[in-house]
């Protein structure tokens, strides 16, 4: 089983896919634009060969130095779970003649409105939305959609450039600070709870699921620093709550022809029960998500997905023990971290729940709060029950704080 991976070295998780090619007996070749002596050991011990590219977003440029980098030997998988590559595997994919998923059906995963329109063509709710790139077009959708909407790019990542919009004059407000974005959607604004739909399939068929809740909901929590954003891992699937969702995102996944490997879903729950498609990935949730998911069944999915990938395989028990909760912090200040309050009063009441402490230390500098979910580090605690997980990570949102100067 010979596989190619992109960029096993950005994000840093990707170190642990590439550690579960290796452990499930596949060879590993890595493409990646860090030069070669530059790749951490704990990468490069699992590479089987490594081809450096200048740039691995310049794809014809990829694609043809991969092409004579193979010559004409056997590749059986071309793999990437960093999202602005996966259209280029499926590129080197078709390219080599490769087994996988293809670049049309990994479009629908890409392009945010292809992507609604295939699935609401398989009859299942999206937002009604406009794909526009003018002022003028931008006015004309918001008509039809009505306030409140949502400005965000076609292809967005992390709530860039992302705007909720209440009226007419924010609206020319928006489209004033989205200029530089060439094509955004213009969609209609849902108000509820904001969830996860995480699988390994194979053949598109979902081999291990996850629901995880979004405490607020991302674009509140993304638009106000003050916040510690929590995202908590749902130990009962089968909640009444939840069905409607997890029936969503399987609908979902046969729409878009999901192959195999992971997907990355978001969707929304209203007050009135009905749940809204939000979007999708073929590609694992960022932020420790997939560690998050580990935590709560006791599983290694970074290997799974592997064996789900060469083999057509998922060894997993389904037990499900722990609702896990990430609690992400934000230093108060500039600069450097100085100290952290309420971090040793916090362990001493849930310490036995903590599964990672990986805060920012004293000296370390901030992180930019705007560009990473991960901000100055984060807690991790899991509880069988929901209501004792919340209140656990709800002590360390509240009672944690980190100081910077
Ligand atoms: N139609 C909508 N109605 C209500 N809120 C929305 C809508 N679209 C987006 N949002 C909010 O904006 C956030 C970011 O939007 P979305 O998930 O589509 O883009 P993204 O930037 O790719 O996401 P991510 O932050 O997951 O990388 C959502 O998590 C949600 O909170
Ligand atoms: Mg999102």
């Amino acid at each position: 089983m010979r596989v190619i991976f992109l960029c096993p070295q950005y994000p840093p998780e990707m170190a642990h896919y590439v550690r579960g090619l290796a452990e499930v007996g596949a060879k590993v070749y890595g493409v990646g634009d860090t030069p070669k002596a530059a790749l951490p050991p704990h990468v490069r011990r699992y590479l089987h060969g490594y081809l450096h590219v200048p740039r691995i977003l310049d794809e014809d440029a990829v694609l043809a130095a991969v092409r004579s980098w193979v010559a004409g030997a056997r590749i059986d998988r071309v793999e990437a779970l960093w999202e602005p590559v996966v259209l280029l595997a499926a590129r080197l994919r078709e390219a080599l003649g490769v087994h996988g998923m293809s670049v049309d059906t990994v479009r629908g995963f890409r392009d945010k409105e292809i992507m609604k329109q295939r699935i609401r063509a398989a009859g299942l709710r999206v937002p009604h939305s406009f794909r526009v790139s003018s002022a003028s077009e931008a006015w004309e959708a918001a008509e039809t959609v009505g306030y409140p909407l949502i400005v965000k790019p076609i292809a967005g990542a992390g709530s860039a450039d992302t705007y909720r919009v209440d009226d007419s004059r924010e609206l020319e407000r928006v489209l004033d600070l989205t200029r530089h974005v060439p094509e955004v959607s213009v969609e209609e604004f849902v108000e509820g709870d904001e969830y996860t739909y995480d699988t390994v399939c194979v053949r598109g068929e979902p081999r291990y699921e996850n629901v995880a809740q979004y405490l607020p909901r991302p674009l509140i929590a993304r638009t106000n620093e003050w916040i510690s954003p929590v995202i908590c891992t749902v130990r009962d699937l089968s909640q009444p709550h939840l069905r409607d969702g997890i029936e969503l995102g399987r609908g979902v996944l046969k729409a878009l022809g999901m192959g195999t490997g992971f997907t990355h879903m978001e969707w929304y729950r209203k007050s009135n029960g009905e749940v809204v498609f939000g979007e999708i990935g073929c590609r694992p949730g960022g932020a420790h998500l997939i560690d998050q998911m580990n935590f709560t069944s006791d599983v290694d999915l970074f290997r799974e997905w592997a064996r789900a990938v060469c083999w057509e395989d998922v060894q997993i028990n389904h037990s499900r023990r722990y609702n896990t909760a990430i609690i992400f912090k934000r230093a108060l200040g500039q600069g450097r971290i100085t100290r952290i309050e309420g971090l040793h009063p916090f362990l001493r009441t849930y310490g036995r729940h903590v599964v990672w402490e990986n805060l920012l230390k004293p000296g370390q500098h901030r992180r930019d709060w705007l560009r990473t979910l991960v901000s100055d580090g984060f807690v991790m605690v899991r509880h069988p029950e929901w209501s004792s997980a919340l209140e656990i990570a709800d002590a360390a949102a509240r009672g944690v704080t980190l100081y910077a100067e």
